[in-house]
């Protein structure tokens, strides 16, 4: 067992246990964007960057392994200086606010972020609505790799690739020809931990958007 402190709470996890966890036993919040419980973590995003006694700079708490002795401050100015502004640049490369329900927006209620101060280019509106349950809008999507990973590790079925590079970073449906003509088998579990609503179930977001008018 290792045991550590944590916002100066003693705490004892497992070996293997990541800061995260190490936070979590304790009750002590650390936001996350790109990590799910259900999968690896994959530590892409940085909105979880938390202090180390010792570290050079802010440390990812989802992919950091506990040591013992460590002190860890989950409330350290810096870190969550950069995790804010790592959100708001996400948030500024959307066409518009994320939905209220989402992670994302919880995150960015988290860091108490209104309106991003910067704006530039936002991703182009592309939806895919070809499909009977999971439709697609691109342009929400922040490329935080949860569904691929979902894909690949919950259900196994390698639907989903991530697809190009920096700004233009995205996820493609099979050959990006949409989830009909991909492996996919509407398992849902795509939709299920997407963080913006890129990909959502066609059913739950009939119910959000607004009928078109006559
Ligand atoms: S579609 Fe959703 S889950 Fe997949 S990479 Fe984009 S934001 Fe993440
Ligand atoms: S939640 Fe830790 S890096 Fe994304």
């Amino acid at each position: 067992m290792i045991t550590l402190t944590v916002d100066g709470i003693e705490t004892t996890v497992g070996v293997g246990a990541t800061v995260l966890e190490a936070a979590r036993s304790v009750q002590r919040h650390v936001p996350t964007l790109c990590f799910d419980d259900r999968q690896a973590p994959f530590g892409a995003c940085r909105v979880c960057l938390v202090a180390v006694e010792g570290a050079p700079g802010p440390v990812a708490a989802c992919t950091t392994p506990v040591r013992d002795g460590m002190v860890v401050d989950t409330q350290d100015e810096r870190a969550r200086r950069i995790a804010a502004n790592v959100v708001e640049l996400v948030l500024s490369e959307l066409p518009h606010a994320p939905a209220e329900h989402t992670e994302l927006a919880t995150v960015a209620r988290h860091f108490r972020l209104g309106a991003p101060r910067w704006t530039g280019a936002v991703h182009p509106t592309r939806h895919e609505d070809d499909h009977p349950y999971l439709a697609f809008r691109h342009e929400l999507c922040i490329s935080c790799g949860r569904c691929v990973r979902a894909c690949d590790e919950v259900q196994g079925t390698f639907a989903l690739t991530a697809a190009g590079r920096g700004f233009q970073a995205n996820v493609a449906a099979g050959l990006d020809e949409g989830f009909r003509l991909s492996a996919c088998v509407a398992c849902g579990a795509c939709a299920d931990t997407c963080p913006t609503d890129a990909i959502d179930e066609v059913v739950l977001l009939s119910m959000l958007e607004p009928e078109p008018e006559n």
